[in-house]
C-alpha cells in the first residue's frame, strides 16, 4: 500500500465539522419507547399541533385540479413574491420589490442558503445561546465559525447591546437574531432592537439575518422587523416562512427577503441545488398570505393558555426559574439546581441531556436537553400538546425532578 494513498473514505472537512443533531438521541429513544409499548408524553415537539387552516388546504387541491403540477421559476412564482413582498410592506414596515424576495423549501433551507451565500472560511457568526440547532451546523458548512453570546434566564434569555458590542470583531460577518425565539420564547422590544441598531451602527460590515419564523405566535408583544429601521435595509437578510403561524411544517416552504445581491446570490444555490419549492405548496402558501387572519390568531390564543398553564406548572418546581416567553411555544426553565443529584437506580443528573434521559427512562416524558441549543442549564419545554398531555407532561416531570436527592 501506498503511504500517502487518498483516503477512501474521507469527508469534506466542513460537513465533518458539522454535529449531529443533539436533540435527536433523545427523540430516537422516546420513539423507540413508545414503539414497544411505553407511554410516552412528548413535550418535545417543534411544530403546532393544529391542522393547516381550510382555505389553504383547499387552494392546494384547486391546484392540482388546475394541474399546476410543473416546475416553477426558480424564487418561486411571481404571484406569490408580489403577496409576499406587500406583506411585508403592510405589516412589518419593510420596502422590497418581489425581485428581493426568494421562496425556499422552508425557512431552514432560506437560512442555510443566505449563511452559505455571505459566510467566507474563518468568518465569524453571532448567535445569542440558547440558539436554534441548525445555525451553528449550518455556519460549520460554510467553513465559517458559530460564536455563541451566552444569555441567562434572569436576563430574559436577551442579548445585551454590551454584549454584542463586546462579541464583535473584524471578522464578524453575521448577527442571527430570532425574535421570538426557539427555544426560549423571548422576544426583543422595539426599543431592545433599536438599542441593538445603535451598536450594529458602529460596525457596518456586520450583516443581520433575522429569522422571524414564530412571528404570528406572539402574546401581548409587538413584533419588530429589524430590517425595517433605519439605516438596516441594506444589510438585513429577514427569513420568514408559513410553518409556524400557519400550521404548514410538513408544506415546506419559506423565504427571505434582503438586498438583490444576496438574494440573487442565495437564488443561485438555490438553482443549483433544489429549484423552485413545490409548485402545488406555493399556491398554498399565496392562499394563506391573502386569507383573514382570523385561523392564526385562534392558533395564538391557544398557544397562550397553554403557555400561562405550563409556565404557572414550571415555576412551581423548587429550584426551577423560567422567565414569562412573550411568543413561539416553548419554555426554557432553567433546571441546573438539579445537577449533581442522583436518581434512587443511581442514575447521576450530570447535565441537561442527562436529565432528559433520566425524565424520559423513569418517568415517561420527553423534553429536549438544553445542550442542543447551546445552553446546558436548560430544557426546552414545548407545550404545542393537548391541556391534557401537559397536565400528564408537568405531573410527570414534577414527580420525576420531586425524586432526585
Ligand atoms: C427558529 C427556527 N427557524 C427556522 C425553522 C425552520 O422552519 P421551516 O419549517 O420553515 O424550515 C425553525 C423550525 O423549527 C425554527 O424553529
Amino acid at each position: 500500500m501506498i503511504a500517502d494513498a487518498p483516503v477512501l473514505n474521507e469527508l469534506n472537512p466542513n460537513v465533518a465539522a458539522m454535529r449531529p443533531s443533539a436533540t435527536l438521541a433523545v427523540a430516537a429513544r422516546a420513539k423507540a419507547l413508545s414503539r414497544s409499548g411505553h407511554d410516552v408524553i412528548s413535550l418535545s415537539a417543534g411544530e403546532p399541533d393544529f391542522d393547516t387552516p381550510a382555505p389553504i388546504v383547499e387552494a392546494a387541491f384547486q391546484a392540482l385540479r388546475d394541474g399546476f403540477t410543473r416546475y416553477t421559476a426558480n424564487p418561486g412564482i411571481l404571484e406569490l413574491r408580489e403577496a409576499i413582498a406587500a406583506k411585508l410592506q403592510r405589516e412589518n414596515g419593510l420596502e422590497v420589490e418581489p425581485g428581493q424576495v426568494l421562496c425556499s423549501n422552508g425557512a431552514k433551507q432560506s437560512v442555510a442558503q443566505a449563511i452559505l451565500a455571505l459566510c467566507r472560511p474563518g468568518d465569524e457568526v453571532l448567535m445569542p445561546a440558547p440558539y436554534w440547532v441548525s445555525y451553528p451546523e449550518q455556519v460549520r458548512l460554510a467553513g465559517a465559525e458559530p460564536v455563541a453570546i451566552e444569555t441567562a434566564a434572569v436576563d430574559e434569555y436577551k442579548m445585551t447591546p454590551a454584549q454584542l458590542d463586546a462579541a464583535i470583531t473584524p471578522n464578524t460577518r453575521l448577527l442571527i437574531l430570532n425574535s421570538p425565539s426557539n427555544p426560549t420564547g423571548a422576544v426583543y422590544t422595539r426599543e431592545e432592537i433599536e438599542a441593538l441598531v445603535e451598536v450594529l451602527h458602529q460596525h457596518d460590515y456586520v450583516i443581520v439575518l433575522s429569522d422571524e419564523i414564530y412571528e404570528y405566535v406572539l402574546f401581548d408583544a409587538e413584533h419588530t422587523t429589524i430590517g425595517a429601521l433605519p439605516g438596516m435595509a441594506e444589510r438585513t437578510v429577514t427569513v420568514n416562512g408559513f410553518s409556524k403561524g400557519y400550521a404548514m411544517t410538513g408544506w415546506r416552504i419559506g423565504y427571505m427577503a434582503g438586498p438583490q445581491w444576496i438574494v440573487d446570490a442565495a437564488a443561485k444555490i438555490q438553482s443549483q441545488f433544489t429549484s423552485a419549492p413545490c409548485s402545488i405548496t406555493q399556491r398554498a402558501a399565496l392562499a394563506a398570505v391573502q386569507m383573514s387572519k382570523e385561523p392564526i390568531e385562534a392558533m395564538a390564543v391557544s398557544f397562550r393558555e397553554r403557555r400561562d398553564y405550563m409556565l404557572d406548572r414550571v415555576n412551581q418546581w423548587p429550584g426551577v426559574r423560567c422567565p414569562k416567553p412573550e411568543g413561539a411555544f416553548y419554555l426554557f426553565p432553567d433546571i441546573s439546581a438539579y445537577f449533581g443529584r442522583t436518581a434512587s437506580d443511581g442514575t447521576e443528573i450530570t447535565g441537561s441531556e442527562a436529565l432528559c434521559f433520566y425524565l424520559l427512562e423513569q418517568h415517561g416524558v420527553a423534553l429536549v436537553p438544553g445542550q442542543a441549543f447551546g445552553s446546558d442549564s436548560g430544557v426546552r419545554v414545548s407545550y404545542a400538546s393537548s391541556m391534557d398531555e401537559l397536565a400528564r407532561g408537568a405531573d410527570r416531570i414534577e414527580a420525576g425532578l420531586g425524586a432526585l436527592v
